[in-house]
Parts: C-alpha cells; sequence; structure tokens
C-alpha cells in the first residue's frame, strides 16, 4: 500500500491510502470523538466490511449521476439531522465520484461543516474525484453548479474494488488519467496499476497545495475536458451516442492537441506524441463526422473556466499546458476538420 499527503493550504493535511484492501484501514481511523457514522453509497457499489467503533447508520442513493441533486442531499441533510448527528461525528462516503461529491458536499453544509472520509470504489474516484476537496451536486442548467470546497480527513483508494468495475468504467477511468501524461506523469500505461494511481494522486496533491481553488494552476487538471464536456453532454441529449467521461475527456484531448497544433502552439511532433499516449491507453477516441462546432459551442461557452471567451487548455512545446482566451470559432472549426484529416 502506499500512503500519499494531500496538504490543502485551508484545511487539515490528509492521507490518501492506495492499495488492495486499503479501505479496512477505515476501521483503525476513525477520528476521535466520532460516535455516529453516516454512510452514504449506492446500491451498485460493492458492500465494505466495517466494523467501526461507532453506530453506523446506511443511506443508499440512487444510482448513476442523478444522485448528484439539490433534492437528494436535502433528503440526506434531513437523516442525518433525524439521527442527530453532532459536530464531530462523521459522514464515510462508499462509491465512486457520484459518491463522493455528494457525501463531502451535504458533510460540508451539515452544522457548517463535519468530517467525512471517503473509500473510492472506481477508478475515476481514485485518480481524481476524491482527492482534492472539490464537493458539489448539478442544477439541471449544468453539472457542478452547487458545491464547496471541503476536504475529507482521509481517502481509502482501495484498488480490490476495482475488480468489479466493468471494462466500460475502468476505461472511462483510463481516459481521465491519461491527462496527467501530459501534466508530468509520463509513462502511467508502463506501471503497476497501485503505482500509476499514486502517481496521478500525487501529483493532484501538488496542483491542490499550489491552488487550492483553482484561481490558476489547478485549471490545468481540466485538460481535455472543455471539447470533451461538450461531448458528454451531447451524448445526454441524445445527439450522439451517450459516451462515458473518461471516453469524453480521451477524445477532448485529442481535440484539444490538434487546437494547439493549428495555433502554433505544438509541432507535428507534439501532435503525433498526443495520438501515441492515446493509443497506449487503448481508448475509442473516435469522435462521429456529425458533430459540428455549432452544436458544441454553446457547452464550450459555458464551461467555467471560459468567463464569456472561448478558453482551452492547451499543451505547448516547452513546459506544461496553459489557460488560452479568445479562441475564435474559425480556429475550432479548423481544429475539428484538421482532426478528421489526421490519419
Ligand atoms: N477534477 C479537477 C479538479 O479537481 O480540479
Amino acid at each position: 500500500m502506499i500512503s500519499l499527503r494531500v496538504e490543502p493550504p485551508s484545511a487539515l493535511p490528509y492521507d490518501v491510502h492506495v492499495g488492495r484492501d486499503s479501505s479496512l484501514l477505515v476501521n483503525q481511523s476513525v477520528p476521535e470523538g466520532v460516535s455516529k457514522v453516516f454512510v452514504v453509497s449506492q446500491e451498485n457499489i460493492p458492500r465494505v466490511d466495517l466494523s467501526l467503533d461507532a453506530d453506523v447508520f446506511f443511506s443508499y442513493v440512487e444510482n448513476g449521476e442523478a444522485a448528484k441533486s439539490l433534492s437528494v442531499a436535502g433528503n440526506l441533510l434531513e437523516q442525518m439531522s433525524k439521527l442527530s448527528l453532532g459536530r464531530n461525528d462523521l459522514v464515510l462516503a462508499i462509491g465512486g465520484g457520484v459518491v463522493s461529491d455528494l457525501g463531502g458536499f451535504v458533510a460540508s453544509v451539515y452544522l457548517r461543516g463535519i468530517r467525512y472520509q471517503t473509500i473510492s470504489t472506481t477508478l475515476l474516484g481514485q485518480i481524481d474525484a476524491s482527492i482534492g476537496g472539490k464537493t458539489g451536486v448539478n442544477l439541471p442548467t449544468g453539472k457542478n453548479l452547487v458545491g464547496s470546497f471541503w476536504h475529507p480527513s482521509s481517502v481509502y483508494c482501495d484498488t480490490a474494488m476495482l475488480d468489479s468495475l466493468d471494462e466500460r468504467e475502468f476505461k472511462s477511468g483510463l481516459g481521465e488519467m491519461v491527462k496527467y501524461e501530459f501534466l508530468g506523469a509520463s509513462g502511467l500505461s508502463l506501471t503497476s496499476l497501485e503505482d500509476s494511481i499514486a502517481r496521478c494522486v500525487s501529483l493532484k496533491a501538488d496542483f491542490v497545495k499550489e491552488d487550492e481553488r483553482e484561481g490558476g494552476r489547478r485549471a490545468l487538471l481540466n485538460y481535455g475536458h472543455t471539447f470533451g464536456h461538450a461531448l458528454e453532454s451531447l451524448g445526454i441529449l441524445g445527439a450522439i451516442d451517450r459516451i462515458t467521461h473518461g471516453e469524453a475527456v480521451a477524445k477532448g484531448i485529442r481535440f484539444a492537441a490538434h487546437l494547439a497544433h493549428l495555433l502554433g502552439r505544438i509541432d507535428d511532433r507534439g501532435l503525433d506524441e498526443h495520438y501515441e499516449v492515446l493509443s497506449k491507453f487503448s481508448l475509442d477516441i473516435s469522435i462521429p463526422m456529425s458533430v459540428t462546432i455549432d452544436e458544441v459551442l454553446p457547452f464550450i461557452v459555458r464551461d467555467k473556466k471560459s468567463r464569456g471567451s472561448i478558453t482551452f487548455v492547451l499543451a505547448q512545446s516547452h513546459g506544461e499546458p496553459s489557460v488560452v482566451r479568445d479562441i475564435s470559432t474559425n480556429d475550432l472549426e479548423a481544429a475539428l476538420q484538421a482532426l478528421h484529416r489526421y490519419s
């Protein structure tokens, strides 16, 4: 097992434990003073054998992203209140990103904030969502529009849980992992799963330590997400086949590489390198020919980092990617055409 420390500037440091059966540690590390543990999970999440030295209450929310809503959060808060959870008690989120975002959110607002821990059960959750303190729920108008920065007191990335993921869900995690290849963690496909997860966690911890509230460098963690989110949204609306978040990110990285190439930020070699890295993870990076810039544009403009102009995180030949603003729709159009021509 590998244990890594996250040191957010505004909160207490906490450890992330990566390895098979690391979730068993939760039994030994319930913080002092906790007499009640409120477990938030979903029916389709593997059960964890908890024998905690506290009263444990389970609440299962509906499967999938639909659980990340204000009404589900309100329901959980009412349950917590009826159970008389106190300021010293604990929320334990067991699941993927949906559950850690939701569990973290209710912990952050209940009694103005109580502690929470996460047992992360998906690859996507283990390398991204469960760490860094972003919690939240969706509104009908968009994802993660209500939330808080509230850090867990421990995170358990139990790699044994990943055995039960179906191939598509596992690959969704790999799609998110690819972004770290371009942010300083190369060779992730060549090492053990435990090691690659730990390297992603460690890199993310560096970003969070430097820029907890995403005023600057943390935005780079959204590499591939601008075009990716747009495709994901088109899938939800039924305009294209539904795709997972990680699939969307991988396709978004492909698009961002062509945009960076078109804008002269990377040369031919840099573009080819993007394809080489993506191919090492055996991801489906196809983008339907039917997708037009007009269709994706509303989502790109509404992206949280856009501030009204078309904004992307783009690679450059030297140094890490950076945030580029005021990109024209003509450039987006040309990048999409170049992408379809590339072979
Ligand atoms: N998922 C990106 C971040 O936590 O900043």
